[in-house]
């Protein structure tokens, strides 16, 4: 649509690239892998941007969420000339391409980090963040990483500690530091000048914490509560994320991205990873002028009962939470989160998915729920994921499973015979690609139909966002306006069928044969409708 960025009416995509298709046999996906299914991402599927999870020189602690190299591309993946490849390819199929950005944490293989440990008066010392031991030789204060245990390293070399939200092979980097937050502003100039549309911020919240390091305090969680919170969770995360120096901090890596939009005369995008309960707080890293993120990532919808209240208060508290300008988003599943087939059951992933792809905002897809992927289970001597490895049922490969283009013993994803680096877990060897293309009613079908609907509909893509009143107790229900195209949507959150007073014409439904004109509308438990 003319005149309007393409974030606005893009349908993201995320690549997980370990997991995606594997272009040179080695059994764990590539940069080439993603460039060879860029006409099924297009063409086949019809989206229109996607974000590769990162592909940086990393060890792999983090698969990829700890880099040694922002300027450069892990072997495992290919090299900057695969990237220029995939970059190429992008260009020509016009399909947007958005990049990981990991801000918060390198690597400790990371040379920067080689030099700031090696002594306490190199000049790279203050990238990081040390901090004595308190006087019982302990860590500096209380935090706590994310993957468990305290969020501070022990250094013998110098004697201090270094902190580490995530893993220790993860040192924070210290944005307080002029140098670092150059050197960390150029790595951004670098995968724009080489052609990127945006960029995923992991976790950025967290790249501004406390100076003065204080404790945080302790969560007065009721005692039923407290019993079954974890390490991390028994802390109020006032101290150790989210410091107000966080917004001053995003307008600059906000102009970054807006010279580049300048500079290039095509938009630039950043989305945060910002996993916040409360709205304002969330809605804060828009920018009080819409100068910081272009979106922090909404996560309403990753978790929750999925009944018609819940889901209506999600949106309209998201509508009401929205700084002037700011466009909105949504999103179901990702590579931290449990398959959504697995966690809702195939009807009412269905209804989620027509509800993601309808609602006002830029939707992004996880890789393989367009052909409904299962959760996988997998066996403890295969876990890869350092978090399952610590606590097993944190652990996140499940969702990260090979890619299922077709029904052979590597589902398509590497050469036959090669062992994949996570198990194919496609038990009737159905949930393919292969198997679903051109078959009415298969996931996939479904994700095309409606992708092409919406790529036809301004309504969709840019319409107002209101809710219709008076629906049955189950029913989610909304209007989309744009213009003179008015569309309504019906989602059915209940087990039982429900009738209501609706006439006007199914453009399309959770079950593919209902089409066509209507004077009432009786849906089915867990069936969905868009209606003109
Ligand atoms: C984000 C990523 C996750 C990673 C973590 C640490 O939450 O999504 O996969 O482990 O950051 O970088
Ligand atoms: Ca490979």
């Amino acid at each position: 649509m003319a005149g309007v960025a393409w974030w606005k009416t893009a349908v993201i995509y995320q690549v997980y690239p370990r997991s995606f298709m594997d272009a040179n046999g080695d059994g764990i996906g590539d940069l080439d892998g993603i460039t060879a299914k860029i006409d099924y991402l297009v063409d086949t599927l019809g989206v229109d941007a996607i974000w590769v999870s990162p592909f940086n020189k990393s060890p792999m602690a983090d698969f990829g969420y700890d880099v040694s190299d922002y300027t450069d591309v892990d072997p495992i993946f290919g090299d900057l000339d695969a990237f220029d490849r995939l970059v190429a390819r992008c260009r020509e199929s016009g399909l947007r391409l958005i990049v990981d950005w990991v801000p918060n944490h390198s690597s400790s293989e990371h040379p920067w980090f080689g030099e700031s440990r090696s002594s306490r008066d190199n000049a790279k010392r203050d990238w990081y963040t040390w901090a004595d031991p308190a006087p019982d030789g302990g860590p500096p204060n209380n935090w706590i990483a994310v993957f468990g245990g305290p969020a501070w390293q022990y250094d013998e070399l110098t004697g201090q500690y270094y902190l580490h939200s995530f893993l220790a092979s993860q040192p924070d980097l210290n944005w307080r530091n002029e140098g670092l937050k150059a050197a960390m502003l150029d790595t951004l100039r670098f995968w724009l000048d080489r052609g990127v549309d945006g960029f995923r911020m992991d976790v950025v919240h967290f790249a501004m914490k406390d100076p003065e390091l204080r404790d945080n305090p302790v969560f007065d969680a009721p005692e039923t509560l407290a019993r079954s919170l974890g390490e991390y969770d028994k802390l109020v995360h006032l101290y150790d994320r989210g410091h107000p120096d966080i917004h001053p901090m995003l307008r600059e890596v906000r102009a970054v991205l807006d010279q580049a939009e300048a500079g290039s005369g095509s938009a630039k995008y950043s989305v945060g990873e910002i996993h916040l309960l409360d709205w304002d707080e969330w809605a804060s890293y828009y920018g009080a002028s819409n100068d910081e993120l272009h979106m922090p990532y909404n996560f309403a919808f990753v978790s929750g009962p999925w009944t018609a209240e819940w889901a209506r208060n999600n949106v309209e508290e998201l509508e009401a939470a929205l700084p002037e300008g700011a466009w909105p988003n949504y999103v179901l599943s990702n590579h931290d989160e449990h398959r959504l087939v697995s966690r809702l059951g195939w009807d009412r992933s269905a209804l989620a998915i027509l509800m993601l792809l309808t609602l006002r905002g830029t939707p992004t897809l996880y890789y393989g729920d367009e052909i409904g992927m299962l959760q996988a289970d997998i066996p403890p001597e295969r876990q890869q994921d350092p978090w399952g490895r610590r606590v097993a049922e944190l652990g996140r490969d499940g969702e990260r499973t090979p890619m299922q283009w077709d029904a052979s013993p590597e589902a398509g994803f590497t050469q036959p015979g090669v062992e994949p680096w996570l198990p194919i877990v496609d038990p009737d060897r159905l949930h393919n690609v292969a198997a679903q293309l051109g078959v009415a009613g298969s996931r996939l079908e479904f994700h095309r139909r409606l992708l092409a609907l919406r790529k036809l509909s301004p309504a969709l893509q840019l319409g107002d966002y209101q809710t219709i009143p008076d629906v049955p107790e189950h029913v989610f229900a909304y209007r989309r306006t744009f213009d003179d195209e008015v569309l309504s949507v019906f989602l059915n959150m209940g087990e039982g069928p429900v009738e209501l007073d609706v006439s006007g014409t199914i453009l399309l439904g959770t079950d593919p044969a209902r089409v066509g004109a209507i004077e009432s509308l009786r849906l089915q438990g867990l069936e969905g409708v868009i209606v003109r």
